[in-house]
């Protein structure tokens, strides 16, 4: 057998303190290029995980500059809806706003903006003419559900309209002036051309931080995998106007990957593909020889896999994004550090060994933006989180396509994930906040003050097992 390498994690290696000429974190700057076209203003992206990602976690992202993944363990058009969802929500002109006929019932009218997480719908003709606005308050107040939308509607004639085009300022102004809280745009023929409403509005004057498209749209993500209708997938996808599209699978460096990223390129030559999850430097080659624009790297590091124990395959993480982002540097493409973040320490670490961004799951999982459901135990609250290759999750997956599942389907799946749950951490907000103050005050120490000097100064020491103890055995918060 040849000599055996030293795989590393992030708990063995410390980043060496350096000269320093940051005056302050708050003059650091944390932005990178995810792909060419894609430049996020934090390196943090939620893992696309069924207990971490739809679009109220992508949407909390995004405000705070960084891209979230939609998973695809749901149908093709669960997936379009919430990516639809994320580039509603930061738009200030809504271009497709929701519509109902005047004719439905005040009882289809609301089910059809809770479906959609609206608070009032667009009322049109046949030809999407408008004929009123069926407001939030107008459903609530009506004591019949059956009586018909065009009862309980502002009508038409009562409405203060903009044109198509209608600049951000004139938009505030008519906003302000009538006090309103929806603006819908229509053209000469009276047909809508879109909503304005004035919380994206107010929201996107505050969040300048936000990471946004050529429109002004929150950016997002969305995941597919390689089996099936994955391509029509990434087409109705590419089609909702998803940003990135992740091709993830647990084992990455297969020919059947190789093959799915072929596939999509070819139909969708232009859409930023993130490939994996892979962990080698020959992986990295393939890949991009295939034509990934950007690829995940970690094989069994996230805390709820258990992918090493089950098949004894993986690389430790810290020489993983080590090996492979100087591979993928060297093909002109970017990384993602994929799992085993633990703490802010990590991502500097993640980002210092070379990586464009990190993926977390279990530290988003415990948001208040993550679709997993709230658990107490012991007077504390947690969050459910488990790994997609888990018994919960496999069986989940099942069950999108057919509603009963084979038992024997069942007892043939050998989970390579647990289902668990994480402590509760507050909003994506203040967890990034802290998270990107860590990372501020890493790289100053590495005397940083963007993450490309950071890759460039940054020099690692090896620990023992007692500087380890040294630097990770403190005391217990009380
Ligand atoms: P963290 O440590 O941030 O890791 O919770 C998130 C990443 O873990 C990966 N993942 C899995 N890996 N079995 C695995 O071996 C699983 O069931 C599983 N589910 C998620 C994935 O890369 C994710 O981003």
């Amino acid at each position: 057998m040849d000599e055996l390498r030293v795989g590393l994690s992030y708990n063995d290696v410390l980043l060496i303190p350096r000269r320093s000429r940051v005056e302050s974190r708050r003059s650091v700057d944390t932005s990178t290029r995810l792909t060419k076209s894609i430049k996020l203003g934090i390196p943090l992206i939620p893992a696309n995980m069924d207990t971490v990602t739809e679009s109220r976690m992508a949407i909390a992202i995004a405000r705070e500059g960084g891209i979230g993944i939609i998973h695809r363990f749901m149908s093709v058009e669960g997936e379009v809806s919430e990516v639809q969802r994320v580039k509603r929500s930061g738009a200030y002109i809504i271009e497709n706003p929701y519509s109902i006929g005047k004719d439905a019932t005040v009882e289809e009218a609301r089910e059809l903006s809770e479906k959609n997480g609206v608070s009032g719908l667009l009322v049109v003709d046949k030809s999407n003419k408008l004929l009123g606005i069926l407001s939030d308050r107008d459903m609530r107040f009506s004591r019949n559900d059956g009586e018909k939308v065009s009862k309980v509607m502002t009508p038409r004639q009562k409405l203060v309209v903009g044109r198509p085009g209608i600049s951000m300022d004139d938009a505030l102004d008519l906003l302000d002036k009538h006090r309103l809280e929806k603006l819908p745009l229509v053209d000469r023929n009276g047909i809508v051309a879109g909503l304005i409403t004035s919380k994206d509005i107010y929201r996107r004057l505050k969040s300048e931080k936000s990471a946004v498209d050529k429109k002004g749209r929150l950016l997002v993500g969305a995941s597919i995998g390689t089996k099936g209708d994955y391509v029509e997938r990434a087409q109705a996808l590419a089609d909702a106007e998803a940003d990135i599209i992740v091709l993830d699978v647990a084992h990455g460096h297969a020919e059947s990957v190789i093959d799915a990223i072929k596939s999509v390129k070819k139909k969708l030559p232009d859409m930023p593909l993130v490939a994996g999850n892979i962990a080698t430097p020959e992986a990295v080659e393939d890949l991009a020889s295939a034509g990934a624009d950007c690829l995940k790297i970690g094989i069994g590091p996230g805390t709820a896999c258990i992918t090493r124990r089950v098949t004894g395959a993986g690389m430790p993480q810290f020489t993983a994004v080590a090996d492979c982002a100087e591979a993928a540097r060297r093909m002109g493409i970017s990384t993602i550090a994929d799992g085993g973040i633990k703490e802010s320490g990590d991502i500097t670490k993640a980002l210092a060994a070379g990586a464009d961004a990190v993926m977390m799951g279990s530290i988003f999982a415990g948001t208040d933006e993550s679709p997993g459901y709230f658990i107490r135990r012991d007077n504390m609250k947690y969050k459910a989180y488990r790994g997609m290759a888990s018994l919960g999750a496999n069986i989940s997956r099942k069950r999108i396509d057919k509603s009963v599942v084979d038992p024997q389907e069942v007892f043939d799946i050998v989970p390579e994930g647990v289902e668990s749950s994480v402590p509760y951490r507050g909003s994506v907000k203040e967890i990034v906040y802290q998270l990107i103050g860590g990372v501020r005050s890493g790289m100053s120490y590495c005397g940083a003050s963007s993450l490309d000097e950071l890759r460039k100064n940054a020099r690692f020491i090896r620990l023992t097992n007692s500087a380890a103890s040294e630097s990770y055995e403190k005391l217990a918060e009380r």
